[in-house]
This record gives structure tokens, sequence and C-alpha cells, in this order.
């Protein structure tokens, strides 16, 4: 299928007025900026008319594919029955319907639905929560929090106080006092001490490690002072670290111990990325709160949640106690219509069920790129993998500066993109390939994938 080109060629007026995110504007001074124009299933077109896999769901958003007709006609509709109306004070049934059908899907007494747009919404959310309720209930020392090393969580200021990547925050100082990191689940680069002889690390151990690490966090800051714990099921920046087994199961107990609450930021987690609703249902665990986005609407309009517990919700359900926080936008009629028809999508199709058949086949296609000397792990869940480089795979010896920036930006990601295939090269923590291409993607998309993969990669070998 090819689209039709573009009347206009937008990339001059991209450069000129559109401040792109998170992008270095001077790499486009000289070169188009990339614009895509139309999406149908798994595949974007841009403006030229070139067709793309779209390897990455977008940002980890599009999970039912592009071009759902159905989903565009449910805005559509709300938009003429009803195009805005807040909810504060006030409610829209969708609004209610969808909050209702979030409490039914999540874990526990997780019942609660506040809506904000996107997922650092979410996350603000939390913690705001997280602090109010502590001086509701008479621990007014309990504020700060505890994440994890190279974890992204948003850019509002809390959410990116949160956010573990220093390179992010550093233009940004000070920020929100109160936040304190704790080691991440990269067990490719577990520490020496828990490395034996031959190389091999025990899973169970090493998450118990990491675990504890977090309690020691807690313990160092004071537990009367800490108020909550924000994690990924599997965390996105770094390259896709799932947790070791038994590793929530232990968080959920240091948790309790210390009555700190357990925050899982699914902001790409949910919503089948896993193949279940929520990543914390893969993994077994119980959250106090769960943060989520992204995959709620497969992108086809903004929305934000944050699902609270009954018991921390209870409250601010008396007196004349009040959450003090909304957003205008949240929990908008429209994404509130979308993210219904999305779910029933979800649930007529099994796309949950089809991510859970079809994972060990991703992985297993994706693990063949492991006979590449430039690759030197392949992790993740679901469909959500990072495939990370490195230059020694016996030392895991990673790439200098001058190397990331000359083979991964100077060429690896254009070269991808080039070879039809949009996903993402990143070095956030060491570098890795991004991927999670949307849930209805089959074994012809990981076929795509692994060669358009082993060509680039091939190639960045070269320039080394
Ligand atoms: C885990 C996590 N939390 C929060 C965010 C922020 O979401 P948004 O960009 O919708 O504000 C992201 C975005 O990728 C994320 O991955």
């Amino acid at each position: 299928m090819t689209a039709e080109p573009a009347q206009k060629d937008l990339s001059k007026t991209a450069y000129d007025h559109l401040w792109m995110h998170f992008t270095r504007m001077s790499s486009y001074e000289n070169s188009p900026v990339p614009t895509i124009v139309k999406g149908e299933g798994t595949y974007v077109w841009d403006d030229k008319g070139r067709k793309y896999l779209d390897g990455l769901a977008g940002l980890f958003v599009v999970q039912a594919g592009h071009g759902r007709e159905e989903l565009a006609e449910a805005a559509a509709k709300q938009a003429k029955e009803l195009a805005f109306f807040p909810v504060w004070s006030y409610a829209h049934p969708k609004a209610v319907e969808l909050a209702e059908r979030l409490a039914n899907y999540a874990p526990g007494d997780l019942n609660k639905v506040f809506f904000s747009t996107g997922g650092g919404e979410a996350v603000e959310t939390a913690w705001k929560l997280a602090k109010q309720y502590f001086k509701l209930t008479g621990k007014p020392t309990k504020y700060k929090v505890i994440s994890r090393a190279v974890a992204y969580h948003g850019t509002p200021q809390g959410a990116l106080s949160i956010t573990g990547l220093p390179g992010l925050k550093a233009p940004f100082e000070p920020l929100v006092p109160g936040t304190h990191k704790a080691p991440n689940t990269n067990i490719y680069r577990a520490p020496s001490f828990l490395t034996a002889p031959d190389g091999t690390v025990d899973p169970e151990a090493y998450g118990r490690w990491a675990a504890d690490e977090i309690e020691q966090a807690i313990l160092f800051e004071g537990p009367e002072t800490v108020a909550a714990v924000f994690v990924e099921p599997v965390q996105n920046a770094g390259g896709c670290f799932p947790p070791p087994p038994g590793y929530f199961q232990r968080l959920r107990e240091i948790c309790d111990r210390h009555d700190v609450l357990l925050v899982s930021d699914e902001v790409i987690c949910a919503f089948g990325r896993l193949g279940t609703m929520f990543g914390a249902d893969k993994f077994g665990y119980q959250p106090d709160m769960i943060t989520c986005a992204k995959g709620m609407t497969s992108g086809y309009s903004p929305i934000g949640a944050t699902i609270i517990s009954d018991r921390l919700a209870e409250p601010f359900y008396k007196g004349d106690n009040t959450f003090l926080h909304g957003y205008t936008f949240g929990g908008h009629p429209v994404s509130s219509a979308v993210a219904l028809a999305n779910l029933d999508i979800f649930e007529r199709e099994g796309l949950n069920q089809h991510v859970l058949d079809n994972e060990s086949a991703f992985l297993g296609t994706l693990n063949k790129l492991r006979d590449l000397p430039i690759v030197g792990d392949v992790r993740g869940n679901g469909y959500f993998y990072g495939i990370e480089l490195v230059k020694d795979k016996v030392t895991k010896e990673s790439f200098n500066d001058e190397e990331v920036e000359r083979v991964l930006y100077g060429f690896l990601s254009k070269a991808l993109f080039d070879n039809g295939l949009y996903c993402r090269a990143d070095d956030r923590g060491d570098p890795v390939i991004q991927l999670a291409p949307p849930l209805i993607s089959d074994q012809s998309t990981f076929d795509e994938i692994e060669q358009i993969l082993r060509t680039s990669l091939t190639d960045a070998w070269a320039k080394i």
C-alpha cells in the first residue's frame, strides 16, 4: 500500500516553527525533518510516500495499530455529543464509565481513578497524593520518594525529580527536594560480587539484592521521611530491565515494613505491552497506585490516569478534605470515549492473549541477532525489548562518547530508518535499541524487524 505524497513539503516549516521534543534542533538545519503523514496497521508512511515498520508503536502508544476507524468514529461521536466538560466537581458519562472499567481491570482494591492528560502528570499526581495522604493520616514528615537509577518518569518538575537520569535533570536544577535513587534491575551488568567466576548471576539472589538496596535507601533517608517508591514493572530507560524472580514480592514486603507506598509506574507497561492490562498482573504484585497513559487510547487521543487504592483514598473521602489537584483536560470526554472503544478492541480481539501467545516467538527472533559481534544482550518481556550494543561481548565493554556520537547517533538511528524501521537507538544508560511494536504484530513483523536490524547493525559494526 502506498500513501499519496503530501502536497506541501513540511520539512522546512517544521524546522522553522515546530520545536521538536528532546530534539537536537541543529541536526535539522541542513537535513530534512522526517515527516510522517499516515499510518495503517503496523506501518507508517512519510510525506515522500516511503513506508516504515513502526517498531515502537509511535512511542509505546499505538497498541491496537494505526488506522482504526472505530476509534476515530468514537472520537467524532463524542465530540458531537459533548466535546468538553471538566471533571472538576462534575462528571460526564464517559469518564465515569472509563473510571469504573479501569478500576475493574486494576488489581486488588485499586478502585479510584484520577485522570490527567499524560504519564508525567499521572506520576506528579501520585507523588502529590502520597504526600497529602500522609499529612492527612498524621505522618506529615513522610514526603520523600525512592526511585531507580536511569529510570524515566516524565518531565514535570516533580516527575523529573523522580527520574534517575542526571543528564536530563541538570539543566533544571534545583528540582523538587526529597528524591533518592537505588539500583535498577540490570542483571546484565550485575555487580561483580554477585557474579560467579563463569560470568553467571543467580537471578533470585540478584533480585533480593536489588530489592534490599531499595530498603537500604529507605533506611538511610529514615522511613519516617519516605512516602513512596516509584518503579516500573519493566524499566524502560536503560533498555528494558525485567524484574528478577521474587523482586516485586520482596519490594512489597519492604514497603509494608516501612509504611511506604508502592507506586507502579505503568505509563509504558499497562494496556497489553506485557500481555496483561497492567504490568503488576504480569509479575503478581499489588501496588498502592498505578500510573498509566499512552496505550489506554492507543494514542488516538491523549489521556493519563493514576489509579489509587481504597485505603489511600479513604481519608480524602471524609469531611472537608479535598485533594487539591487537577487538570483542565484530565478525563477529557473525547479521550475517555476513545479509551473505552480501544479497550473494547482489546477484549474483542484478545490483544493481551495475542501478546502472551507470541512474546516468546518475538524474543526468540530477536535472540537470533546474538550472533552479531555488536549485540551484547537481548532482554525484555511481552512486546517490549531492548538490545544492548557492546564493543566487546566478552568483557561487555561499552562504546565511548565519541563512538556513541558517531555510530549510534551519526549512523545507526538514520540507517534503521532508511532501511524501513522506525525504532529507537537510546543511550540514556548503555547504548540500546528499543522495540515495542503495536500489539497486533505477528511473526512476519518480528522477522522484518530482525532482518532490518541485522543489516543495520552489521553496517554499524563496520564503522567502529
Ligand atoms: C515510565 C514512564 N513514566 C512517565 C512517562 C511520562 O509520560 P508522558 O510523556 O506522557 O508525560 C513516561 C514516558 O515515556 C514513562 O515511560
